[in-house]
């Protein structure tokens, strides 16, 4: 028995879509603010199954979780107890490693399963944790020696302020070096961080609570270690990936849609992109307007390289292949930070698209209608591309593995029903 989702496609959708907060610094938020020594307020938590194996982790610490409404959470550390973290919701997602930083920086140490995520070929966590030895902790894998279990021990006296090169800028690392050297003495240098949105907004919370961070945005954070951080409230920055798939849902299917609560600066590299294939679209302060593109319209081909940000998002290409299908000629995706992030290519092929992968290049060549199919999600933007497909496509489509979905989208097949798709969960043998 699975559950799936199926689609009806084909069906012109109009009106209006919030996105929720953004799932990556939410999952960054949810750690960092065990951090502090009073009760935190997150507001713009979107409803996702990451969300949930994080709340299950904060009370394995003893952490004081409520949820006053759908959209907060009220997370009290003042209970929280140093605990290994090896239960299996270690495994369910890959954020589950910002604890090692969170709780590195508070009590100094910790114990904590390899973490879990989508599967987009080799995923290391070697710049983590040389951000971690720099700042002087120990680190060793107990049990079986196997990378299965890291234990992070602080030395006498604490992390100590350093400077730390990046070889990649990785959001990953960036962050939990960040998360672990608020505490450290003296002062932390990250050159070659990451600039993604996410990282400021972490870094925000993170100073509303007593934290002096600074440069954010830019590639050196610097990091003047601090003795206790308190409480805060912060509202998270809207889900840019999550805006990217439903402006993309409205330039294929919708004759007038409006997507809200969206910055538009965070999309530029993607919005260039849909106005280069042909889209209509318009953007305000606060959210973009797609209108006039008709469903027979011929789009024109593109090429496609991933970048870290500003760039074209590694996250937003699986959904934009799927509007490829639409564009007159040979698109390609060149991947620079993925090289494998392609799964979604094949499962685009059965449903009548044309597409190929050589090396770290994804190619599609159209215009190919799409019809329904049997289809799985291998992971979450593969997921977000099929959805766009089935919306796309003649018949029906039946999605399978949607717990990769589930991860990362807030209440997808709602928010797409209220724009007049067909869609509905089903449960299937
Ligand atoms: N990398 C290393 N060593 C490390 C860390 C990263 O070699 O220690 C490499 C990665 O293998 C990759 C590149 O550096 O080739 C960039 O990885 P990064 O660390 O920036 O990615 P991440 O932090 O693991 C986050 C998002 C991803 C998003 C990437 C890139 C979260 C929870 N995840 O992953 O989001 O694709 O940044 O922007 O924030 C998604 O939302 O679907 C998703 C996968």
């Amino acid at each position: 028995m699975e559950e799936v989702i199926k689609i009806r496609g084909n069906r012109r959708l109009n009106g209006t879509v919030r996105i929720s907060g953004s799932k990556n610094s939410t999952v960054a938020l949810i750690p960092a603010a065990v951090l502090g020594s009073e009760p935190v307020t997150i507001y713009g938590v979107p409803q996702i199954s990451d969300v949930r194996a994080l709340i299950e982790l904060l009370r394995e610490l003893g952490v004081k979780v409520d949820q006053p409404d759908e959209e907060t959470l009220v997370i009290d550390p003042r209970g929280m107890e140093d605990r290994p973290l090896i239960s299996d919701a270690v495994t369910k997602l890959r954020a589950s490693y910002y604890f090692m930083g969170a709780l590195l920086g508070k009590f100094g140490r910790v114990l904590i399963r390899m973490p879990g995520g989508c599967y987009l070929g080799p995923r290391p966590i070697d710049l983590h944790i040389k951000g971690f030895e720099a700042l002087g902790a120990k680190v060793s894998y107990p049990e079986d020696g196997s990378q299965e279990y890291t234990l992070l021990e602080a030395p006498e006296g604490g992390l100590r302020g350093t400077r730390i090169f990046l070889d990649i800028s990785s959001v990953g690392a960036t962050i939990n070096i960040m998360m672990a050297a608020v505490f450290a003495q003296g002062k932390t240098v990250i050159e070659n961080a990451a600039r993604e949105p996410e990282i400021i907004d972490i870094a925000t919370m993170l100073n509303k609570m007593g934290a002096k961070i600074h440069g954010m945005g830019t590639n050196t954070l610097v990091i003047d270690g601090c003795q206790e951080l308190k409480g805060c409230f912060h509202e998270i920055i809207p889900d840019r990936i999550e805006a990217a798939t439903y402006i993309l849902i409205a330039a294929a299917m919708a004759d007038d849609m409006w997507i809200t609560n969206v910055i538009p600066q965070h999309l530029e590299a993607i919005i260039a992109k849909l106005e280069d294939i042909g889209i209509n679209l318009d953007t305000t302060n606060d959210a973009v307007h797609v209108f006039n593109n008709l469903p027979n319209k011929i789009l024109k081909a593109t090429d496609i390289t991933t970048k870290p940000y500003p760039g074209f998002a590694t996250d937003v290409q699986q959904p934009f292949s799927a509007l490829l299908t639409r564009s007159k000629g040979r698109s390609t995706i060149t991947e620079s930070i993925y090289a494998q992030r392609f799964k979604h290519l094949p499962e685009l092929a059965r449903m009548g698209a044309n597409t190929d992968v050589s090396g770290a290049t994804g190619i599609i060549v159209g215009p190919t209608p799409l019809h329904g199919a049997r289809v799985t999600a291998t992971d979450l933007r593969c997921g977000a591309a099929l959805v766009i497909a089935g919306l796309m496509a003649d018949g029906e489509t039946e999605i399978h593995e949607i717990k990769h979905i589930d991860r990362g989208y807030d209440r997808l097949d709602k928010k797409l029903k209220a724009l007049g798709a067909d869609i509905r969960r089903e449960i299937v043998d």
